[in-house]
């Protein structure tokens, strides 16, 4: 089993370490971050905690990059002498930050170099995660599908698209999230305590997006079958989508994009 570092473990980053930890209970996996202080120990002696990234560097073979993108850039060009070509595989999940600028950032013009870009659902290994790469010159893209496999879904798109990508996927759990929220408010409204108003909605909620996954239909010919006519669920629909629900969604989408291109 080929050991798992990841620089930087904030949100991102411990998500994608819980995951991996599920998938390979005997695999060593190691964490940086500064403070680890912060860091709650996983109580096995194959999770490795430290601030000392050189000796991460030293001992992986993947290196997941998970600092914020302001610092991903200065941080490689000081440890670059640390990386191995040929045994190094590094994996960016940092936004906006190209593959080219990652290149230029280690000197390094034959590298096995990805970016991802994950979402914390990592976590319990439900994240989708898009993934692009340039030629890599040690074929290792079938060894990285299958690392992110093991924490969700994934998805090989082209590098233009990554940021789209960190709107729709990243982002896209606290939209998500948001919307859960706001049916267990309405669940409230109608008569549920929170606890159950949560339980019921995350249930239909991963029910619809399993309904979609497995039969791989489009989102209209599921709701065809639950809007009776005159029924009570396409009044309800109507009434959202006179309050602007799929336009308020579709703009705080494009509104992130923009942020994010600027
Ligand atoms: N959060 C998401 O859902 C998400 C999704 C997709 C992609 N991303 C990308 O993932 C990256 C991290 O995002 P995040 O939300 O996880 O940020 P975050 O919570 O701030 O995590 C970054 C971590 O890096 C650590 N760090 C900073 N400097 C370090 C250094 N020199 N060596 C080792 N560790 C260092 C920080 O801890 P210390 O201050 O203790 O060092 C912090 O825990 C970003 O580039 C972001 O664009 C995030």
């Amino acid at each position: 089993m080929k050991k798992i570092g990841i620089i930087g473990c904030g949100n991102l980053g411990l998500a994608l370490l819980k995951g991996f930890r599920k998938q390979y209970p005997n695999a060593q996996l190691f964490g940086t971050r500064r403070t680890i202080a912060d860091l709650v120990d996983f109580g096995d002696d194959k999770t490795h905690f430290t601030s000392d990234n050189k000796e991460v560097i030293k001992q992986c073979d993947y290196l997941i990059i998970a600092l914020k993108p302001y610092t991903i850039l200065s941080f490689l060009k000081e440890h670059k002498d640390f990386f191995d070509v040929k045994r190094h595989t590094i994996i960016s999940v940092a936004t906006g930050i190209t593959l080219d600028e990652i290149k230029t950032a280690l000197e390094f013009t034959e590298v096995s170099l990805y970016r991802g870009m994950p979402n914390t659902a990592a976590d319990v290994q439900e994240s989708m995660t898009a993934l692009t790469g340039l030629t890599d010159p040690l074929d290792r893209k079938q060894q990285v599908s299958e690392l992110f496999h093991a924490i969700g879904d994934i998805v090989w798109i082209d590098e233009q698209l990554m940021e789209s990508a960190t709107i729709l996927g990243a982002c896209g759990i606290a939209y998500v999230l948001r919307f859960i929220r706001a049916m267990i408010q309405g669940g409230i409204e109608v008569g549920f305590d929170a606890k159950t108003a949560n339980k019921i909605v995350s249930q239909t909620v991963k029910g619809a997006a399993q309904l979609l996954i497995q039969n791989g239909l489009h989102p209209e010919e599921e709701i065809d079958k639950v809007t009776t006519p005159k029924g009570c669920t396409i009044v309800g629909l109507n009434e959202m989508e006179h309050s602007g629900f799929s336009s308020a969604l579709i703009k705080g989408i494009v509104t992130s994009y923009q942020k994010i291109e600027r």
